[in-house]
C-alpha cells in the first residue's frame, strides 16, 4: 500500500492539525498515512513513499528540529524520495519555504510550493489541506 509519512512539530497545536487534514485526503486517496511528532528519535523511512515534514513559523525560522532532522543518518533517509513541507503561520509563514530548500538539499522530488496554513484551520482552510493529501497521493501515483 502507498505510504505517507508526516514528521511534525508544534507549539499550540496549529500544524498538527494542519496534518490531520492532509491525512484525511491521504487515506481519501486509498493512501496510508503515518504520523509522528518529532521527538528526537530516529524515524525509519525506507518504506516510505513521500514524506512531509511541517512546522509552525517561530521568529521567521521553523522549529529547531528542522535543522537536525536533515543531517546525518536520518537525513539520508530522505534523499530520493518525494517531499512537501507544510505549516502553521501567522505573519510570513517561512517555515514552509526554509523546509522546502531543505528538502531541495536532500535531493527530493519537492512539492513546491508547500502547504502553509494561516493560523488555525477553519473547515474551509482543512479543505484545502485535504486536497494537498490527495495531490501528493497523485504524486506518487504518476511516478
Ligand atoms: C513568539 C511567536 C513568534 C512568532 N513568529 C512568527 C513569525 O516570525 N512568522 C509567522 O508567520 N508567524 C509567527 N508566529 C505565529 C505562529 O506561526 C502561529 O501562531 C502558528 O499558528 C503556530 O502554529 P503551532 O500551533 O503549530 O505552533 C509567531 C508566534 C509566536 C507566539
Amino acid at each position: 500500500m502507498t505510504k505517507v509519512v508526516l514528521i511534525y512539530g508544534t507549539g499550540s497545536g496549529n500544524t498538527e492539525r494542519v496534518a490531520m487534514g492532509i491525512i484525511e485526503g491521504i487515506e481519501a486517496a486509498g493512501a496510508e498515512a503515518v504520523l509522528k511528532k518529532y521527538e528526537g528519535d530516529f524515524i525509519d523511512l525506507s518504506d516510505a513513499d513521500a514524506v512531509l515534514v511541517g512546522s509552525p513559523t517561530y521568529n521567521t525560522k521553523p522549529m529547531p528540529f528542522i535543522n537536525n532532522i536533515f543531517e546525518g543518518e536520518q537525513g539520508d533517509q530522505f534523499d530520493g524520495k518525494i517531499g512537501a513541507a507544510f505549516g502553521s503561520f501567522g505573519r510570513d509563514g517561512k517555515a514552509v519555504m526554509a523546509i522546502t530548500e531543505k528538502m531541495k538539499g536532500r535531493s527530493m522530488d519537492v512539492i513546491d510550493p508547500g502547504l502553509p496554513i494561516f493560523a488555525r484551520p477553519d473547515e474551509g482552510k482543512l479543505e484545502e489541506c485535504r486536497k494537498f493529501g490527495m495531490d501528493v497521493v497523485s504524486k506518487i501515483n504518476e511516478k
